[in-house]
């Protein structure tokens, strides 16, 4: 097989795509069997458009990030503006728009308001982790090392964000990975790891945490991260007090709290951050996606005054922060933060996350009401998972065929939907719907007629 391309016969994106790019998670064979990626050129609102001219409602909103939508001339502008200002300085020194971006980080996280910046999520957990190691050495702790996370949990793709993932089919050939990572148990009620039923099972999933440190001696556990939702291990909503236990045994420990708020941050939970609501109090907080709503790389992990204050000490003490990136803060990203942050509250999108949310979960439980297929159904804001499973006792999980199947259905009818992948072997079975925050309720309802047909014809046809 050759993906060789004779570019003297006027070869297509598509030819030149097969032949140079190198897709995340996706299996290129299927590429030399007809089968092309869809070239997206351009977009509006929750609406993309390919290159062939057809239009996709996006209810992945790109990686989930596109909080804002496509085609936000204000964003635009902010970019081009700090583009002729000041194209890049590095936060070795410093520049308005970062000062100004982790002002207003700050503002809305009174409690973290010591901002690191970096470019994607998976930094943003590296430079917690990093941070909170050297903390505990700095205060005579040296073995406090060690980071929990959990079981389905998704931390990012470097490898130490990765051995924080709890997803084996992520991890299984790029291990070893770094030691001094370990995960517990979800608050999985559908599939509870302990068969037990809220609230009489008085939370074992957060006690794990519990149980882990014990075992571990408290002594050498850093710190727990957690996702408030988790995302990415298929929308997996918490109860009410989870995180608010999961917080009092990190203090109860002397643990360290990290809440990744990657995908959760800037209102796709109803919130502009999803912790806040539940009233706990983070030591470190990290966000990437929403922030710049995708349309410039940039990542953040807020830190408390307390870890802060760790890192003062003489010039050659070697307490500072040994961590740098070349465009962590970068201008032009931190200008079209800032515009995008801008447009979030003018146009209250939080709000609209929430009410849009709802609606989005009541439509699609009234229409998969009698679908065999559908587990469970649960969200928060607009991110919103249906698990699918081949008998509803049994709760056994479709395979990554018929997952397959249906999404390809979908997009064939002009939808573009996210779904797990790679997370436990034969168990990706989550729909995931995360569309720009802005998506109207014309759309939503749009959106929930194609993927009841999508799974609808797919179950009655598997081979489809
Ligand atoms: C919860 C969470 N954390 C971290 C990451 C990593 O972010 P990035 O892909 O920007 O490195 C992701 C990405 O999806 C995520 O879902």
């Amino acid at each position: 097989m050759s993906l060789r391309i004779d570019m003297q016969s006027h070869p297509t994106l598509h030819d030149l795509d097969r032949a140079h790019i190198w897709h995340p998670l996706t299996q290129h064979q299927i590429f030399t069997e007809g089968s092309t990626p869809l070239i997206i050129v351009g977009g509006h609102g929750s609406t993309v458009i390919s290159q062939d001219g057809r239009a996709f409602l996006d209810a992945a909103a790109g990686l989930w990030c596109v909080n804002v939508g496509y085609g936000r001339q204000e964003l635009a502008e902010a970019g081009s503006k700090q583009l002729y200002e000041l194209a890049y300085y590095p936060l070795i020194q410093s520049h308005p728009r970062a000062i100004e971006l982790s002002t207003r980080l700050a503002g809305y996280l009174p409690d973290t308001p010591h901002i690191y910046f970096s470019n994607s999520g998976s930094e943003a957990n590296e430079v917690a982790f990093k941070a909170v190691r050297q903390y505990w050495k700095q205060k005579g702790k040296p073995s406090k090392i060690k980071i929990l996370s959990r079981f389905r949990g998704y931390h990012g793709t470097t490898l130490g964000a990765l051995a924080a993932t709890g997803q084996p089919e992520r991890r299984r050939d790029y291990e070893p990975l770094p030691p001094g990572f370990l995960q517990v148990s979800q608050p999985y009620c559908y599939r509870c790891p302990f068969q037990l039923s809220y609230p009489s099972c008085h939370l074992q999933c957060a006690e794990d945490f519990a149980r882990r440190i014990e075992i571990e001696d408290p002594d050498t556990v850093a710190a727990i991260i957690i996702e408030p939702v988790t995302a990415g291990g298929g929308v997996i909503v918490p109860p009410v007090d989870y995180l608010q236990r999961v917080e009092g045994i990190a203090h109860e420990y002397n643990v360290k709290l990290i809440v990744d708020e990657v995908v959760t941050g800037f209102g796709r939970l109803g919130s502009m951050f999803a912790h806040t609501p539940y009233g706990i109090r983070p030591d470190i907080i990290t966000m990437a996606k929403g922030l710049a709503s995708g349309y410039m790389p940039i990542s953040a992990t807020a830190f408390s005054q307390d870890i802060f204050d760790t890192f003062l000490g003489e010039m050659d003490s070697g307490r500072h922060l040994r961590h740098v990136n070349t465009f962590g803060g970068h201008p032009v990203a931190a200008a079209v933060a800032l515009a995008n942050l801008e447009v979030i509250e003018s146009e209250h999108l939080c709000e609209r996350s929430q009410q849009a949310g709802q609606q989005l979960l009541h439509q699609l439980q009234d229409a998969l009401a009698n679908v065999p297929a559908v587990g469970d159904i649960r969200g928060m804001g607009l991110l919103v998972g249906v698990e699918l499973v081949t008998d509803r006792q049994t709760k056994k999980p479709v395979s990554n065929q018929v997952m397959r199947a249906i999404t390809q259905y979908a997009l064939q009818r002009g939808i573009i939907l996210g779904k797990a992948s790679d997370v436990e072997h034969q168990r990706n079975n989550v729909l995931m719907f995360a569309p720009p925050l802005v998506i109207t309720d014309d759309e939503i309802t749009q959106l929930v007629t194609i993927i009841r047909e999508a799974i609808i014809t797919v179950m009655e046809n598997p081979r489809i």
